[in-house]
């Protein structure tokens, strides 16, 4: 199974193209959407999801043409919108169902045993008859992703669904999504380096609707192999480094910063090579760098 972008894109009134000639071959497993703040990433994925039509491009799911059989596809997909809201006074089982039966699960035998399948799997059984309004973040995302997994989706697009979340409760939604397993396609969009390096075999980095990378994570790693270069400095010199050099990130280590700069060979005196991480090819990317 394969999900194949091809030449998408997007253009909003008011002239934000927010998605320019988008290309990607998604395979199965955890496909990480990696971007900054209005990169194209809801965009790309509410496209996918059929609930927004692009101005050009194809997207095929093996055979199934995306952006025509939108029933077909709607049948096969699970979808967690960077927005996701909650209705009140429902508690978490009757608001399952009911989107079980919206699925197209009409047998409420098979009804019941699916949403009692889907509230143990993420650890909401305790919780169901709790109104939705109740629920922490966490508990939330959890309840998004198992209405999400109704039906037994193969194609299944979450945005951003850590945002805002404790770091038990990311844990434990990523441990979720790695369950979910090989069988099916999950692309997941964030803004964190960390979350695509922790659980994605293949990523795509994008930035104001382009592509910028696209591969495994490592290939994306070895490209910088040699090149990034580490320096701890004063507060006050960042400009200074920043103007003469290409600093690609600025952390503060222990209160004083320490800047990663691309460059062919060691830039001067005091430079310590250092192994890149994804984090150092995100900054590099949008730099235009690498
Ligand atoms: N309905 C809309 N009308 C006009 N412009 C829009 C609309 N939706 C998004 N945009 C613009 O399109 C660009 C891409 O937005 P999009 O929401 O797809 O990015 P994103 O990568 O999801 O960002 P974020 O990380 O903030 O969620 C942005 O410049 C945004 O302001
Ligand atoms: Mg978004």
């Amino acid at each position: 199974m394969e999900l194949r972008i091809e030449g998408l894109t997007k253009s909003y009134k008011g002239g934000v193209r927010a998605l320019d000639n988008v290309s990607l071959t998604i395979p199965r497993g955890l496909y990480g959407l990696l971007g900054p703040n209005g990169a194209g990433k809801s965009t790309l994925m509410r496209t996918i999801a059929t609930l927004q039509e692009p101005d050009s491009g194809a997207i095929h799911l093996d055979d199934l043409d995306v952006l025509r059989a939108k029933d077909e596809v709607r049948k096969t997909l699970g979808y967690l919108p960077q927005d996701f809201g909650v209705y009140p006074r429902v508690n978490a089982e009757e608001m399952l169902d009911q989107i079980a039966l919206l699925k197209g699960i009409t047998n409420s035998k098979q009804r019941k045993e699916a949403v009692h399948e889907l509230l143990h799997r993420v650890n909401l059984w305790d919780h169901r008859r709790k109104r939705l309004t109740g629920f922490s973040g966490g508990m939330r995302q959890r309840f998004g992703i198992a209405q999400a997994l109704l039906g037994s989706p193969k194609l299944l697009i979450v945005d951003e669904p850590t945002a805002g979340l404790d770091p038990g409760e990311r844990n434990r939604f990523y441990n979720l999504l790695a369950e979910i397993g090989d069988n099916v396609i999950v692309i997941l969009s964030t803004h964190i380096v960390q979350d695509v390096m922790e659980l994605c075999s293949n990523m795509a980095i994008i930035h104001l609707g382009k592509v910028l990378f696209a591969g495994a994570p490592d290939r994306a790693v070895q490209t910088l192999e040699g090149k990034v270069w580490r320096k701890s400095i004063e507060r006050d010199q960042v400009k200074e480094y920043s103007d003469r050099m290409h600093v690609i990130s600025n952390k503060l280590v222990a209160g004083r910063p320490q800047i990663h700069v691309f460059a062919e060979a060691q830039p001067e005196e005091g430079f310590a090579p250092v192994a890149p991480d994804l984090e150092d090819v995100f900054f590099a990317s949008l730099a235009g760098l690498n």
